[in-house]
This record gives C-alpha cells, sequence and structure tokens, in this order.
C-alpha cells in the first residue's frame, strides 16, 4: 500500500484498541519529523480515558469521532522553543507523519485543528491543565478503520508550474 496516496481522514471506527507497539511505532514516526534548526519544539499527549474524550467532544465542535475512538494523540509544544516563528510548521510536520504512520499501521485517522484557533486552544489548555509555556497545536485521533473505501487520486496538473508563474 502506498500510504502517501492512500492516507485519507477517517472518521468511524470499529471496536479495538491501538496496540501499544503500534502507538510507540506511531510517536516514533511523530519525532522522526523535521524542524526548523532541529528544536524539537513539540510534545506529545496520548489521551485513551474515556471522560476526557467526551469532554473534548463538547469543547471541540469537529471531534465527535473521538467518542467512538480508543484513543487521540493530542500533539502540544513549547512555541518559544522553536526557531523564530516555525512552531506551527514544525507540529503540523509531526502531526502529518502520525496520520501516515497510522495509516501504514492500518489505523484510520484524523486531524483534527486546534492551533490558529485561540478560543480552542485556551479550551485545551485549561482541559489538559497546560502549563504556560506549552500550546496545544492539533489533536489526532485514531482507530480502527470502519471504511475500508479507496482514495481517490487527486492529482491536478494545473497546480503544478514550472520555473516561474504563468
Ligand atoms: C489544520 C487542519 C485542521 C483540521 N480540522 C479538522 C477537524 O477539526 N475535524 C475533522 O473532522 N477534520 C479536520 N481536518 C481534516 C480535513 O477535513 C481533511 O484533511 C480534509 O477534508 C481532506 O480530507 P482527507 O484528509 O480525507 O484527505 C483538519 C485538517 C487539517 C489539516
Amino acid at each position: 500500500m502506498d500510504i502517501l496516496l492512500e492516507r485519507k481522514s477517517i472518521r468511524k471506527y470499529v471496536k479495538g484498541n491501538v496496540k501499544d507497539k503500534d502507538l510507540e511505532y506511531i510517536l516514533r514516526a511523530a519525532m522522526s519529523a523535521p524542524s526548523a534548526a532541529h528544536m524539537r519544539p513539540w510534545q506529545f499527549i496520548v489521551v485513551k480515558n474515556k471522560d476526557i474524550h467526551e469532554k473534548i467532544a463538547e469543547i471541540h465542535p469537529y471531534s465527535k469521532m473521538i467518542l467512538s475512538a480508543p484513543l487521540a494523540i493530542l500533539v502540544v509544544g513549547d512555541e518559544s522553543k522553536a526557531l523564530g516563528n516555525y512552531f506551527a510548521q514544525d507540529c503540523a510536520a509531526a502531526s502529518q507523519n502520525i496520520l501516515l504512520a497510522a495509516t501504514a499501521k492500518k489505523y484510520g485517522a484524523v486531524w483534527c485543528g486546534i492551533y490558529g484557533d485561540k478560543e480552542r486552544q485556551n479550551k485545551f489548555i485549561k482541559l489538559f491543565n497546560l502549563p504556560k509555556n506549552i500550546k496545544p497545536f492539533s489533536l489526532i485521533v485514531i482507530g480502527k478503520p470502519d471504511d475500508n473505501s479507496k482514495q481517490k487520486d487527486r492529482f491536478e496538473s494545473k497546480k503544478v508550474k514550472y520555473e516561474v508563474w504563468k
């Protein structure tokens, strides 16, 4: 399976846990992401507790799929540790690696956005009791997929220019 072309957001899950060794693989992939000047400003909070899942579904309007998932990974990080303004890019690269690693291990995953929405960020800061320097970036919900449909080919040649804009 070509995971780069097959990956898609999965929001429906069948019963079943994410195996510990797969979770470690997924987190290893996250920490293999590039970061500006190799600052690695991110950290990862693994959330399996169903009570916390319910609270997340209350504060994030587009994360209801978490209610049927075994776990989620909250990507957080120290904005002041990142080089310049690269915090978001660093965390985005780690988030994408999580999605791809989950796909490689035959799980379904979806990225729920937090960074960029101040109000939502503040709600996550409160719920997770995050220290002042740690900012939430994304929530990646992972489970066994209840959707085995194929991803479409999304290549669009018109989105590619060569040498200059024309
Ligand atoms: C920054 C960002 C924020 C997103 N937030 C949400 C979200 O809150 N809830 C959700 O269900 N999907 C969310 N998504 C997933 C997108 O809806 C999805 O990637 C897009 O529709 C393309 O579909 P695909 O992932 O299947 O290729 C987000 C994706 C990104 C990159």
